[in-house]
């Protein structure tokens, strides 16, 4: 029994507020009446309906059972990969160059705005782990276009510790928390992680980006986002080129030091997301320049590397960078479970204008993301939710399953179809719609590894030496760190052959960091670069430097970049190219490694 109004301190100031008979406050409605989610006024939402006011409890309590039932269910399932995130709204507006690679709506006018939505990430961690780990973060972009859904789906590491997509649950499998001990969570720095990559030359160059400060980002506003996949675009001529997306943030780039980041995970778990929401609440709203570099179709096999591997960069002075438009972020999002957590992302959403390559990695994640969401989101009408729906016109004959929100009218669910009256309802294919662009597919069906992906090393190599000093030493105490993690010697001494192979340098800082000079292993079989390749690598890694001055140097970078592009489109012709390939894969070429190793057993 209700008395009015409170005379016990608990009621509320504008005396609306009443206790009940145990005590408890009941805040009166004065315009919005609690409802169930039928829409039933409720009374009383302190006290469930007992027999008596000390019970038992009745299991007519309809109020009762919704409520707790609803909330039995509020969780679902995290990502299996890029679990912890945090997201805004924006716009993105293309400059006038754009439309001169793709014919894609958005990027036709500069004055027309595309809104987007942004989720950033780290990968390892579960939902509730730090922001700041050693970790890859993920940058994953919504286009919501005139002519549909367009994803990026990126990293702020242009390139990725596997090939094949068919390794990606082996790679999650060993970085996750060990499945027998449930720890250590948001960290490579332990066993499974070190033994699988110790075994996957091909992880090498994704590596040294992994150990160096990019994997420490000071905030996501300070952060590149790559595409790291070679997608296609293709003009309003049918001109196609390949192309890598590159996101570059107007603040420049800015890390923490490890001591820093053990710091701040300690004090702070959401540095990341709080920094993002306080800089949008002031008023300080993120940019990012989208740049892409575009490799005419016929050009890409001039390249000294395979642009369809997905551990390969394109170093900037080969190809560089073209500026073709700027997303500002400026919204935090309303409710962090209905847009955050349920926006799904895909690298098959893409739009007429923008294609995939045949990046086996790439063709794989096609598969990928709808199969998970369809477990995470709980069916296939996950499209329809406000987060994940396209702002244009979207008609289809889809119908039904799990948590269907559109109420589909008519007899007709099907087409061709006769029976309704014509233009009323009845969507039909358009001529302007999607047509992928003709390529010629064709060979034996295999199981087999391009040789052209063969070289492990060269761009690894690369990345260290375009490294300053103190980015050096903070390779060094990275790799140092978390190899003293490991408890398998095996996996420890493995790993030190192959920063052998990057560098000589390398390997001998990590080892005397670790006590281990001279037991580096030299077990895995690889093929080592050819000399050609090498050197137009040596002067491609330029760009890598975490730097806050991007103008002049990328113009410096452009200077150079025309001269020596001239100079390697000549270098190799297909034919003779594909000669090279299929003796470096059949050749153990151990030329530097050899020289500075004579006991390196290399194996093919
Ligand atoms: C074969 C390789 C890969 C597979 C199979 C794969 C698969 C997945 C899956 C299953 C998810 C969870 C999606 C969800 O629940 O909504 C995911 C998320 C994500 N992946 Fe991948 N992934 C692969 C490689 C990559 C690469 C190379 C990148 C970077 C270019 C990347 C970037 C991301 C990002 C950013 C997210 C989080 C998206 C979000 O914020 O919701 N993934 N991936």
């Amino acid at each position: 029994m209700a008395k009015e109004p409170s005379k016990q301190g608990n009621g509320h100031a504008d005396g609306r507020a009443v206790t009940g008979s145990g005590g408890e406050l009941h805040q009166r409605a004065t315009d919005t009446v609690l409802t169930t989610n039928q829409g039933v006024p409720i009374s009383d939402d302190q006290n469930s309906l007992k027999i008596g006011p000390r019970g038992p409890t009745l299991l007519e309590d309809f109020h009762f059972l919704e409520k707790l039932t609803h909330f039995d269910h509020e969780r679902i399932p995290e990502r299996i990969v890029h679990a912890r995130g945090t997201a805004a709204h924006g716009s993105f507006a293309p400059y006038d160059i754009a439309r001169t690679y793709s014919r894609a709506a958005f990027l036709q006018y500069p004055k027309v705005r595309t809104p987007v939505f942004v989720r950033f990430s780290t990968v390892a961690g579960g939902a509730g782990s730090i922001d700041l780990p050693r970790d890859v973060r993920g940058f994953a972009t919504k286009f919501y276009t005139s002519e549909g859904v367009f994803d990026l789906v990126g990293n702020n590491i242009p390139v990725f510790f596997i090939q094949d997509a068919l390794k990606f649950p082996d790679l999650i499998h060993a970085v996750k928390m060990e499945p027998d001990r449930g720890f250590p969570q948001a960290a490579s720095a332990h066993d499974t992680f070190w033994d699988f990559v110790s075994l996957m030359p091909e992880s090498m160059h994704m590596l040294m980006w992994a150990m160096s400060d990019r994997a420490l980002p000071r905030s996501y506003r300070m952060m590149e986002g790559f595409g790291v996949n070679t997608y296609r675009v293709i003009d309003a001529h049918g001109t196609a080129h390949f192309v890598k997306w590159h996101w570059r943030p107007a603040t420049g780039l800015a890390s923490v030091l490890w001591d820093e980041a053990c710091k701040i995970n300690g004090a702070d778990h959401d540095f990341h997301r709080r920094d993002l929401f306080t800089a949008i609440s002031r008023g300080e709203y993120p940019e990012y320049e989208l740049s892409i570099q575009a490799v005419p179709e016929a050009e890409a096999d001039r390249l000294p590397f395979d642009i369809l591997d997905a551990t390969k960069l394109i170093p900037e002075e080969l190809v560089p960078l073209v500026p073709i438009g700027k997303m500002v972020l400026d919204r935090w999002p309303d409710n962090f479970f209905a847009e955050t957590e349920q926006v799904a992302f895909h690298p098959g959403h893409i739009v007429p204008g923008i294609e995939f390559s045949d990046d086996p990695l790439l063709q794989g994640r096609i598969f990928s993301y709808t199969d998970t969401q369809l477990k995470r989101l709980g069916g296939p009408n996950f499209h329809e939710l406000e987060i994940n729906r396209p702002k244009c016109p979207m008609h289809n004959f889809q119908r039904d399953g799990m948590a269907r929100f559109a109420v589909d009218r008519g007899r007709v669910s099907y087409e061709p179809s006769s029976l309704d009256p014509a233009g009323r309802d009845a969507a039909r294919e358009t001529p302007t719609g999607f047509v992928t662009h003709p390529r010629v597919a064709a060979g034996d069906k295999v199981r087999q590894r391009s040789a052209t992906f063969a070289d492990h090393y060269s761009q690894a190599r690369m990345f260290w030496r375009s490294m300053t000093p103190p980015e050096q030493r903070h390779i060094v105490a990275a790799f140092a760190f978390e190899l003293s993690k490991v408890e398998t010697l095996a996996v420890r001494t493995r790993m030190l052959g192959h920063l052998a192979i990057i560098e000589r340098e390398l390997h001998d800082r990590v080892a005397t960091a670790m006590g281990m000079p001279g037991m580096a292993a030299f077990s895995i079989a690889t093929t080592m670069p050819l000399s050609a390749r090498l050197a137009a690598m040596e002067r491609s890694m330029q760009r890598v430097r975490i730097t806050a001055v991007w103008p002049s140097a990328r113009m410096m970078r452009m200077a150079v970049s025309l001269k020596t592009w001239a100079r390697l489109s000549g270098l190799m012709n297909p034919g003779k190219r594909a000669a090279i390939s299929a003796s470096s894969a059949a050749m153990a070429i151990a030329s530097k490694a050899s020289r500075d190793f004579s006991s390196l057993a290399v194996m093919v």
